[in-house]
């Protein structure tokens, strides 16, 4: 089947097998290696990546459900050379040891601060309950979002006011 996706606001289309995933879509024919696979089964979120907006676990998700989505994944969130605040944030905190979970953390904390710029701490743990880290012990990742919430709503509010 030939579906056309857009990642990272660029449009992309391929063949695809009924039963291809979009963990494998997203990593195979697109080169976009930064989304990992860890257990292939639902269980560990490292594969996280947004659709519509909405994180998804993609190696659950069939490359043709993705036909006609927006799909962005964690090479999407540095523009111009500029990290996100969460990946500062990560960087800044040592919120990463292996790194594995690292992607499906920024994925997870990306929507979470899209929907809820100013999550409590109750909050971020909620929100990243689906991704497992075996290194961290979560509070350095949970640090790291608190430091990129303040960062985020300070850019929404300058992109408010140059809009007004
Ligand atoms: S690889 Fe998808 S949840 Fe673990
Ligand atoms: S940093 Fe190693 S699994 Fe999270």
């Amino acid at each position: 089947m030939r579906i056309a996706v857009t990642i990272n606001g660029k449009p992309m289309s391929a063949d695809v097998e009924p039963r291809t995933l979009l963990a494998y879509l997203i990593r195979d024919e697109f080169n976009l290696t930064g989304t990992h696979v860890g257990c292939d089964t639902t269980s560990c979120g490292a594969c996280t990546v947004l659709m519509d907006g909405t994180p998804v676990k993609s190696c659950t998700v069939l490359a043709v459900q993705a036909d006609g989505t927006e799909v962005m994944t964690v090479e999407g969130l540095e523009h111009n050379g500029q990290l996100h605040p969460l990946q500062q944030g990560f960087w800044e905190s040592h919120g990463l040891q292996c790194g594995f979970c690292t992607p499906g953390m920024l994925m997870t904390t990306y929507a979470l601060l899209q929907r809820n710029p100013d999550p409590s701490e109750t909050t971020i743990r909620r929100a990243i309950s689906g991704n497992l880290c075996r290194c961290t012990g979560y509070q350095n990742i949970v640090t790291a979002v608190q430091y990129a919430a303040p960062l985020v709503r300070e850019a929404r509010t300058l992109t408010t006011e140059v809009g007004e």
